[in-house]
């Protein structure tokens, strides 16, 4: 019964998978690619050593020095094939106007028969590994359940760390239990006698997602949330899909706990556009000043939140590990995050030392004498020393290096991280990076004006996804890459959920707007970052007392220079003044892009947004 057989190909499911859709489904896509093999993987330790083991074998992964990093390998990927693919990044809605004017769209029609022939034999001469995942503490009324399809063992391997990867996943799943089906493959075909390279791909590129049918199709990258499917395709541009038709988000935040000296806890939920610091505030160290303070980690990237009957929001981590940006990490940036780092770790990108350790840029600048290795192989082989750095410009690891490690290795994982319920958010943040114009930090004065300014969210662009970097874009609530429908229904989304939340009598969550990265004269940033965030954030707990003061302007409430607790930081009133003055043209300059933003969203923007501009348009002008 479970063990259907494909020209020839043995789909021999264990007996513990019962559930026979995906055991057809499965035998569908082997006929499809036509792999040598097919291995279900349980998710065991044993599993996971030996595919690390094959993958060393195989020249992928290097193991590190175990002295210095115990349990832990380095991969280097083709140069290729480092980033998201943002522009083969496709939402394949039966109706374009669903996708909107966002997303790249096709037919779902003209997607399958555009992929169909890629996927022909796509797997032949390697192994297709089966990775049931649960995205969510198992169980949880607010988790659900994919299973990927990957020809990659990286990919395995990586899975195990970022998901509840295994045999329990089958145990929730049963007989009928729905799935999201996830296939990847590297693209990568091997003929009969041909050698493997070490990071196989193709130059041909497709992230595909259905979300009528609630599919996902990845051909061609081995890398990150191209390939790691549960991440962003699932856990967001899926997942977004099932939280507008079922009532819930899925978003690309935070989830963070912060312990007041009194022993009272809030939980905050942020969204900060990719590589702008997500990892290093929900890892948060309070600085001097904020002694008996304690902030702990629920997730670093990403948020499912469901509203209850009391009209609280609840909101879990799908993900059980980090995969997060490397360089800029050290004892300064993240000490919990070097800390998770000492062992266990999967690294991609980044370079190796001299004594099988790994380095990144930014590693050094914790150090006393801020002394840069004198040799290392950088990420694409090649030697690397300080004079050919200054010489060539060449990074030791590449700007998008990552680490994989799992949630458990982090000294400051909250104690509710893996809770069913979920956590209630009292706050949401969301942040741009912007050297100018855009406050510190500005408090909503309503669930609107809240959904406006993440509506009109702009940030610089960063090494996550390839192309340019550093250019402004338009990041509405830093989902602009990960949302899987109509930008404009999302807003109404989060419009509606509020109305909602708010005709149930419950407190709604405060949402606040910050800048971390504006910049003085000099080019350089004026605030501080990393733990002194944390005076930002004390505030903002405050003001969710009740109890925290402010200035009113024109669009929203900010603290004054005296509403901060300055403890154990030198921070002038005329350094505050430069990250929050509101300047009067800029802003008029500002509005005008949000204006443009909304002709672009036009279709199905809720009017609600419009009237929000209209109105800071009036106090701006009085
Ligand atoms: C990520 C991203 O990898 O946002 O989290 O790019
Ligand atoms: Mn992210």
């Amino acid at each position: 019964m479970n063990a259907p057989v494909v020209k020839g190909l043995a789909i021999q499911a264990p007996a513990y998978v019962k559930n026979q859709k995906l055991i057809a489904w499965v035998a569908e896509m082997a006929a499809l690619c036509k792999p040598e093999r097919i291995e279900w993987c349980d998710g065991s330790q044993e599993e996971y050593e030996r595919l690390c083991q094959q993958l060393v074998d195989a020249g992928t992964f290097r193991k590190l020095n175990p002295a210095k990093r115990p349990d832990s390998f380095l991969a280097w990927s083709d140069p290729s094939d480092v980033a998201r693919v943002e522009d083969r990044t496709f939402i394949c809605s039966a109706k374009k106007e669903d996708a909107g004017p966002t997303n790249n769209w096709m037919a779902p029609a003209e997607m399958r028969a555009t992929l169909q022939p890629l996927f022909d034999g796509c797997m032949k001469g390697r192994t297709m590994y089966v990775v049931p995942f649960s995205m969510g503490p198992l169980g949880s009324p607010i988790a659900h359940i994919g299973v990927e399809l990957s020809d990659s063992p990286y990919v395995a391997v990586n899975m195990k760390i970022m998901t509840r990867m295994g045999k329990a996943v089958y145990d929730v799943l049963g007989a009928d239990g729905e799935f999201v089906p996830c296939v990847h493959t590297v693209g990568a075909p091997l003929e009969a006698g041909q050698k493997d390279v070490a990071w196989p791909c193709n130059k041909t590129k497709y992230i595909v997602h259905y979300p009528e049918t609630r599919e996902i199709w990845s051909y061609g990258s081995g890398y990150g949330g191209n390939a790691l499917l549960g991440k962003k395709c699932f856990a967001l541009r899926i997942a977004s899909n099932m939280g507008r038709d079922e009532g819930w988000l899925a978003e690309h935040m935070l989830i963070l706990g912060v312990t007041s000296p009194e022993g009272k806890k809030h939980h905050v939920a942020a969204a900060f556009p990719s590589a702008c610091g997500k990892t290093n505030f929900s890892m948060l160290v309070p600085p001097a000043g904020f002694e008996g303070w304690k902030v702990t980690t629920i997730g670093d990237d990403i948020a499912w939140i469901k509203p209850q009957a009391d009209g609280s929001l609840r909101a879990i981590n799908p993900e059980a590990g980090y995969f997060g940006v490397a360089p800029g990490t050290n004892y300064k940036t993240n000490p919990n995050c070097m800390a998770s780092l000492d062992r266990g770790v999967i690294f991609t990108n980044v370079a190796l030392t001299d004594d099988g350790d790994v380095w990144w840029e930014g590693m050094e600048a914790d150090a006393p004498n801020k002394a840069l290795p004198d040799h290392l192989i950088d990420w694409q082989g090649k030697d690397w020393t300080p004079q050919i750095a200054r010489e060539t410009g060449a990074k030791a690891a590449h700007p998008n290096a990552r680490f994989t490690v799992a949630a458990t290795n982090n000294p400051a994982l909250d104690e509710a991280w893996d809770d069913p319920k979920g956590v209630k958010i009292d706050a949401f943040i969301f942040g741009g990076r912007r050297s100018t114009t855009v406050p510190l930090v500005t408090e909503a004065r309503n669930w609107v004006e809240g959904v406006y300014m993440a509506a009109t969210m702009g940030s610089e662009t960063t090494a996550a996804a390839a192309g340019q970097q550093g250019i402004v874009r338009r990041d509405p609530f830093a989902m602009l890459p990960f949302m899987g429908y109509n930008m404009s229904d999302y807003f109404q989304h989060w419009l509606t959920l509020g109305k909602k939340l708010q005709a149930s009598g419950a407190q709604l969550p405060k949402i606040y707007t910050t800048n971390w990265f504006r910049k003085g004269e000099d080019g350089k940033f004026v605030w501080p970052g990393y733990g002194e965030n944390m005076r930002v954030l004390k505030w903002m707990i405050d003001r969710v007392e009740g109890r925290g003061q402010g200035t009113e302007h024109v669009f929203g409430v900010s603290p004054r220079y005296e509403d901060l607790n300055w403890t154990g930081l030198d921070f002038t009133p005329a350094q505050f003044a430069t990250v929050t003055s509101i300047d009067k043209a800029a802003w008029q300059a500002e509005l005008k892009l949000h204006a443009e933003l909304f002709e672009q969203l036009a279709h199905h923007l809720p009017q609600e947004l419009p009237a929000t501009k209209a109105a800071i348009e009036e106090r701006l002008a009085a």
